[in-house]
């Protein structure tokens, strides 16, 4: 099984933002690099969603459509069998992204002005989707101690009093540090926002990625006082390899919160989704999990090698300890402590594209994000080209 993970598939010409030379050149100010940084995998997609996609193609005919029972069926089931949560047909909301549906809350539930919580270094769409709908960040920077990252609790609820904060964006598991929160993180969390009427975005588009010994919980599974104020946001980009087909599931259990945000959907016209994305989103849910379990144990694989690699070339650099999502967040600030020569030199001297830690707040000065989800050969070259990078500053 793990055979399929070690081929090398050749993007470039294929419209992949990830390898397009004018998207790095804007980026890095370079085209030919090899990239470890937009957040999808060097893999193709499961068997069964190929299969289900070659159908659709062989029918020839690509109009409106509609999504049958089954995918929701689908996606309620996956729900159920994986994180033991139920959910139910009518909770579930269809956007093109999670994105988009952070922006759709951020229109529905808050004023021009209010504050919305972020735990930085974090995504860095939020924070700009926060600007862009007129509203103010509100950081509760995460603590890094020791190698780890934890949350400020005293500092949230600080945060959350305010009376002009109305949203957290929560992200579970974390991107970039990525930490799978426990379920007491998660639920001291949920009572600090409840206590001040505080409603939660939980971004769980990661949720499938967690690493043996850590387990994901739904945020809005841990009561029934979080489900009723929170919004989930899931999607089979990140878990099946399928971000470019745009299918996310927004759920809300809430009656009120998911007629506000139907109404936001409704006054954007979002609603249809393509034939492909409706068939592959289904087919992964219902047929993918051997090849999430295969793909889980590669990763594994992947994490073990960035370790032997870093300990042996990089001693000073310290790998945050990888508890899900498919993005390294690598600590070099013992070979330089400015963030954006660190970031600067990679690129000029090492030839590989990697997430810089300054686009996600000023916390994530002097560490890199590294996309791992590529082949063991593959990974070893971006390796190398971090070694390099940080030799030539030593040098
Ligand atoms: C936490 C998080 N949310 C959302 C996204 C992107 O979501 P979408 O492509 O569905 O807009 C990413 C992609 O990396 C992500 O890491």
């Amino acid at each position: 099984m793990t055979a399929s993970f070690d081929a090398v598939i050749d993007r470039r010409n294929t419209n992949a933002v990830k390898y397009d030379k004018a998207t790095l050149k804007a980026f890095f100010g370079e085209e030919n690099l090899q990239p470890f940084w937009v957040a999808d995998m060097e893999f193709k997609a499961p068997e069964p969603v190929l299969e289900a996609l070659k159908k659709v193609v062989d029918h020839g005919i690509f109009g409106y459509s509609a999504r049958p029972d089954s995918y929701y069926q689908a996606i309620i089931d996956w729900t159920r069998r994986r994180f033991d949560y139920e959910i139910e047909k009518e909770w579930i909301a269809y956007t093109p992204g999670i994105v988009p549906a952070v922006n759709y809350v951020l229109q529905a539930f808050c004023m021009p002005g209010d504050k919305v919580i972020i735990q930085q270094p974090v995504y860095y769409p939020f924070a700009r989707s926060i600007i862009n709908n007129g509203c103010q960040v509100l950081d509760n920077p995460l603590l890094y101690q020791e190698g780890r990252y934890e949350i400020d609790f005293e500092d949230l609820e600080e945060k959350a009093k305010d009376p002009m904060t109305t949203l957290m964006i929560l992200c579970s598991p974390h991107n970039p540090v990525s930490r799978v929160w426990t379920r007491e993180e998660l639920t001291r969390i949920g009572e600090i926002c409840l206590e001040n009427d505080v409603m939660i975005l939980a971004d769980e588009i990661h949720n499938d990625v967690v690493f043996s010994g850590h387990r994901h919980t739904f945020f809005a599974s841990i009561s029934k006082a979080f489900e009723a104020r929170t919004i989930t946001c899931t999607a089979p980009s990140k878990t099946f390899n399928l971000a470019g087909m745009q299918a996310s599931s927004i759920i809300i259990a809430d009656a009120k919160i998911r007629e506000r945000f139907n109404r936001v959907l409704e006054r954007n016209s979002i609603g249809f989704q393509n034939p492909l994305s409706i068939a592959a989103t289904e087919a992964a849910y219902r047929d993918g999990e051997a090849w999430l379990e295969a793909l889980l144990e590669y990763l594994e694989g992947n994490i073990a090698t960035m370790k032997d690699y870093l300990a042996e070339h990089l001693p000073e650099a310290v790998l945050v300890e990888p508890e899900g999502t498919y993005l390294a967040w690598i600590d070099l600030r013992a070979y330089e402590t400015d963030g954006r020569l660190l970031e600067k030199t990679v690129v000029e001297k090492g030839g590989v594209a990697l997430d810089g830690g300054t686009w996600f707040g000023p916390s994530g000065d002097g560490f890199l994000r590294f996309n791992f989800a590529c082949s063991r050969s593959m990974l070893l070259e971006g390796l190398e080209g971090i070694k390099k990078g940080v030799m030539a500053l030593k040098g």
